[in-house]
């Protein structure tokens, strides 16, 4: 009987079917992993890729003490809460409270001082619904910049975001500071004598009106 060394068994050339299986075993393990890496990316886009539309997201009621305090206010801005209900990729659907900034306002003069959003053919808006709804506009809370919470500081009648200084005047139009727009207006309509409002997440730091999700 032959007995061959580990080298000698080394330096044996393999067989064509050795070589054929083995190149067998690569490309099955190759397409493997495709697939695994396909089937965990889909979901993974799929929950970073807004729904597009502007009947994407869902809407969320103002209480009618909210909107009364709305009514009632001509000088200064109402924060206005409400509940969202949100549901990501791989989380159950959970409902959590949030708030935005609601102003009283002349369209004709609103739109004249917010040529951000209207920069339109004709002075129509960049986003796609009205932005003034029952006289009143709604802001989302977050700075364009890089989605601090602004405040409203009635000492100086102004909205000043606390992280980069960036301030807007009343009607949200960007005054100072390192934001690139002014402030995003929300969606805001009346449904059966209730007001509901929907939130919508806007890129921030562009001079355009991105949008990046909404409200499920
Ligand atoms: S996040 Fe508001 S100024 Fe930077």
């Amino acid at each position: 009987m032959a007995i061959h060394s580990s080298q000698d068994a080394q330096e044996q050339p393999e067989t064509p079917e050795e070589v054929s299986r083995r190149a067998f075993m690569v490309n099955a393990v190759v397409t493997m992993s495709g697939i695994i890496g396909v089937g965990l990316a889909i979901p993974i886009v799929g929950g970073l890729i807004p729904e597009s539309g502007s009947g994407a997201g869902s809407w969320s009621p103002l209480t009618h003490a909210e909107l009364t305090e709305l009514e009632a206010a001509t000088q200064k801005p109402v924060k206005l809460s409400f509940s969202m209900t949100t549901k990501d990729a791989y989380l159950p659907e959970q409902t959590m409270q949030d708030y935005v900034w609601g102003i009283k306002v002349n369209p004709a003069r609103f739109q004249a001082a917010r040529p951000d959003i209207f920069n339109g053919p004709g002075g129509k808006a960049d986003v796609s619904y009205d932005v003034v709804n029952m006289s009143f506009v709604v802001f989302s809370p977050l700075c364009p910049h890089l989605g601090c919470r602004y405040d409203w500081d009635a000492s100086t009648n102004k909205f000043l975001c606390p992280c980069h200084g960036s301030v807007y005047n009343f009607d949200g139009a960007h005054l100072a500071g390192p934001a690139p727009r002014g402030l995003d207006p929300l969606p805001l309509r009346e449904q059966s004598g209730i007001a509901q409002i929907m939130w919508i997440r806007y890129q921030s730091t562009t001079p355009d009106r991105i949008v990046i999700s909404y409200q499920a």
